[in-house]
């Protein structure tokens, strides 16, 4: 079996085949890129960990520019309102670019990175996922290491661990890899890109709260009862059965949390009022996206999303909460060079 090892944590590789170590540098190498990369939704409801999907926007974007000095310097972070750190060794973007260059053998590269963050911080939509993604796709072009994108996972990995203390995939892989991803095993790590069907419509709502994914994460109970687990494990099933039969309504059904909801869902304004609202509106489903406060609808139309975000931004307004709202398709391109 393959390994990909990076400092002291494992991350074999089997499974789908889409994984395989990076060539890095087997191609030209170029002087300066700039990419993007997209928001996720991580979990979608049932699948705490385990299923994500990308949406077109938001989204980050990173410059990189070659220098003639070895080591990494961030010169540049817009749109963070002064929250991120510009020292390399406590920023996820040049911390996973720099384990992916160490596993190539480049550490006397020269870079310079700016982050340009288009999209809330701790809002629930892989904010330093998607900022960790688009360096690491830019060193990867600009190595010219043409491998699949999903070689940097491990990478992406490590970003997350230092984000939130824990190297969950579920934003990272479709970010990298675009689409709807499931996570079928972290020891081996397994990724496998689901299918879904073209008309499946997402509103997302940011409500303007903080919650870190940190602590969002330590407040999930440890231990769950099997009753609870068969009907967790029943949605998961569900829901992939739905995405592959292109079947909305299976899908809409299988979206019910026993687990993690109940729990966070008291960390959201309102959550149970936006989803009623959003169910009553013809949303297909409604659920936290990732570690919230962000939540996101299932629809079947532009139309109804469009609608079902201005009435969750009214009532988040009248319970005086700001809020932002993205409407989307799932992104099937994952990150992309914008010049
Ligand atoms: N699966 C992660 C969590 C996603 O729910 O904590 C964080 O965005």
């Amino acid at each position: 079996m393959e390994t990909n090892i990076i400092e002291d944590k494992q991350y074999p590789l089997q499974g789908t085949g889409v994984l395989t170590p990076p060539s890095g540098g087997g191609g030209a190498v170029g002087s300066s890129i700039q990419v993007f990369a997209p928001a996720t939704v991580a979990n979608v409801v049932c699948g705490f960990d385990v299923l994500g999907f990308a949406v077109n926007e938001p989204g980050d974007e990173v410059i990189m520019r070659r220098t003639n000095k070895a080591g990494i310097t961030i010169s540049k972070i817009t749109g963070d309102d002064g929250r991120l750190p510009l020292n390399p060794a406590k920023n996820t973007v040049s911390v996973s670019v720099q384990h992916y260059l160490q596993s190539i053998g480049r550490t006397d590269i020269g870079l310079d990175i700016e982050l340009h963050k288009k999209m809330p911080i701790g809002s629930g939509l892989g904010s330093s996922s998607a900022s960790t993604v688009a360096g690491l796709f830019a060193i990867k072009t600009l190595m010219g290491d043409d491998t699949d994108a999903s070689t940097l996972l491990p990478f992406a990995m490590k970003g997350e661990e230092m984000a939130c203390g824990h190297g969950h995939a579920d934003n990272v892989a479709p970010a990298l890899m675009g689409g709807f991803v499931l996570i079928r095993s972290y020891e081996p790590l397994d990724v496998v890109r689901l299918p879904h069907p073209a008309n499946l419509w997402c509103a997302i709502v940011f409500p303007d709260v903080d919650v870190p994914t940190r602590e969002a994460r330590q407040i999930i109970r440890n231990k769950i009862q099997m009753k609870d687990a068969v009907t967790q494990w029943g949605n998961i099933a569900g829901l992939v059965s739905g995405l592959f039969m292109q079947d909305i309504d299976l899908i809409g059904r299988s979206m019910k949390d026993v687990l993690v909801e109940p729990v966070r869902s008291m960390l959201i304004p309102d959550f149970y009022v936006m989803r009623e609202l959003a169910m009553e509106m013809g949303a297909v489903s409604f659920g936290i996206s990732g570690s919230g406060p962000s939540v996101f609808a299932f629809t079947r139309d532009e139309d109804t999303a469009k609608r079902i975000t201005a009435k969750l931004q009214q009532h988040l307004t009248s319970i005086k909460i700001g809020s932002n709202a993205y409407v989307s398709t799932i992104n099937d391109k994952g990150p992309r060079v914008i010049g």
